[in-house]
């Protein structure tokens, strides 16, 4: 049984019993759909149809193939000659049986990937799959976008109503990161861990800012697998293939070869350039020292967890790979930069998890801003059951800000610990964060929030470029 997700399965039982669906698919073969490739509205059309289709879980999201189906935008065509037609055929009659040519018929391809689609809808698919390719050579205008609006969040309770999607998607996020704990796992078995995921890929509004939004992803904690888990999790390396289908990582892609999920990317053109670096918290890092069970009991009075800061000079967040690859990107020009960190870096030790449990880590991050000469930088932060905002001065050649998000859709019940560098209120409302930047300013304006379900403004902060560099 080739391992495949959990919707398309579905589709396939629904295709199954539409038995009259094949002789339907054989009658359109003959219809020629010459002319639509041209159009650019079917092209458009045809992207919706794929990205909401069983298409991206086995030819990635944009088309770029994974593990289960081939890259659509290469030069090579598995079967035919890439004219239209070609494709056409392809998509209509799928690959069964051992049809396929390069996964040796391990896996198949339901005739219109399972879906139900009329001749028109087609069409358009067909002109959107034989668009691609042609575009590659052009990749870089996917990164050339000038993105400028970015949603944030940490830690969806898989197991409850998610409306928070909904109020996400009316802000029309071009990016939205998810910066830990996208679903509460917490378990060990990783079959379970699959299945948690395919709950969250059932909540209605997810799928769909999932279509409408690109997606980067991290992971804390109960995605890895292990309460407040590190390198001991003797199954992170599965666990990491796990998370990499789900986010629909592709094939050929650095994340599935390297020990860790971390990821960098950079969007639009210099002056208007983004950077996002996400941070992984999990697969390297070294033990937590814990307190005694009753300074434990006490500590929770105050909003407190039982973590001590571990300063021993081999004490881990990140492996050496990752900091010399952190490194690299930090050194990249970019204008603005957010580095999304599963846990807080900024915020006062509070015995949670936070950078602040490895002080020497903590530093080297703070050494390495200034190192490189990195300017533009903010931070973003989850795990925590409140939202909170900190600003740390001093320290780095200019103030960092780390901006944390409370639970998409779950209140906190724990109290809000202490935490000097805050800067204002912090808040247990569940909600996500939004960023807004104006590229057009001479000196552009990043206005970072935190909002609740309810789209209210829970928290708040303006900031200029020029706030984040040297003065
Ligand atoms: C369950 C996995 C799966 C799904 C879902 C799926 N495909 Fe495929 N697709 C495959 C496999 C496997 C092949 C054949 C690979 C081979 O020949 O080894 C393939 C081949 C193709 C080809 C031919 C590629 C070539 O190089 O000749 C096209 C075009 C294609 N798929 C488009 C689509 C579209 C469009 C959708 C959505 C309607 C879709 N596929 C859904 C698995 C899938």
């Amino acid at each position: 049984m080739p391992r495949i997700g959990s919707d398309v399965r579905r589709r396939r039982r629904r295709f199954l019993r539409l038995g009259t669906l094949p002789v339907v698919v054989l009658a359109w073969a003959a219809a020629p759909a010459l002319g639509a490739a041209a159009d650019p509205a079917a092209v458009e059309r045809g992207a919706v149809i794929y990205r909401g289709g069983t298409c991206p879980v086995c030819h990635h999201w944009e088309g770029q193939g994974n593990r289960r189906g081939p890259d659509l935008t290469d030069e090579e065509w598995l079967h035919g000659d890439g004219s239209l037609a070609a494709v056409r055929t392809a998509i209509e009659t799928g690959f069964r049986h051992g049809a396929g040519r390069r996964f040796g018929g391990k896996y198949e391809m339901w005739p219109l990937g399972g879906m139900e689609l009329d001749e028109g809808d087609v069409d358009a698919l067909t002109a959107y799959v034989w668009s691609l390719h042609r575009r590659r050579r052009a990749a870089d205008t996917l990164t050339r976008e000038v993105v400028s609006r970015i949603a944030f969040g940490s830690s969806a309770d898989q197991d409850r109503a998610q409306p928070v999607w909904d109020t996400v998607l009316a802000l029309r996020p071009q990016l939205t990161l998810m910066l830990g704990n996208s679903v509460l796992a917490g378990t060990e078995d990783m079959q379970q861990l699959r299945l948690q995921y395919d709950k969250l890929t059932a909540k209605p509004g997810f799928a769909e800012l999932r279509r409408q939004s690109r997606f980067l992803a991290t992971w804390n904690d109960l995605d890895f697998g292990r309460e407040d888990g590190g390198a001991d999790f003797e199954k992170r390396a599965e666990s990491q293939e796990i998370f990499l289908d789900f986010w629909n990582e592709p094939t050929g892609s650095p994340r599935r070869q390297q020990q860790g999920v971390y990821a960098a990317q950079r969007f639009g053109p210099p002056g208007r350039r983004l950077q996002v670096i996400l941070l992984d918290t999990r697969y390297g890092r070294g033990p937590l020292w814990r307190v005694s069970p009753d300074e434990a009991r006490r500590r929770e009075l105050l909003g407190m967890g039982p973590y001590l800061a571990n300063d021993h000079e081999r004490a881990r967040m990140l492996s050496e790979e990752q900091w010399r690859w952190l490194e690299e990107q930090l050194r990249q020009p970019a204008d603005l930069r957010l580095i999304a960190t599963s846990i807080p870096f900024v915020m006062e030790f509070t015995g949670r998890e936070s950078w602040a449990n490895m002080p020497n880590e903590r530093q080297r991050l703070i050494d390495l801003v200034r190192d490189t000469g990195a300017t533009g930088l903010l931070l973003l932060s989850g795990d925590t059951p409140w939202a909170d905002v900190s600003r740390l001065d001093g320290e780095a050649p200019y103030p960092l800000w780390d901006f944390t998000s409370g639970p998409l859709n779950r209140r906190g019940t724990a109290g809000i610990g202490p935490n000097r560098h805050r800067v204002g209120q912090a808040t247990r409302e569940p909600g996500f964060g939004y960023i807004e930047v104006d590229w057009t300013a001479a000196d552009p304006e990043v206005r970072v929030e935190v909002r609740s379900v309810a789209n209210r403004r829970l928290l708040r902060q303006t900031l200029r470029l020029s706030e984040l560099q040297p003065k």
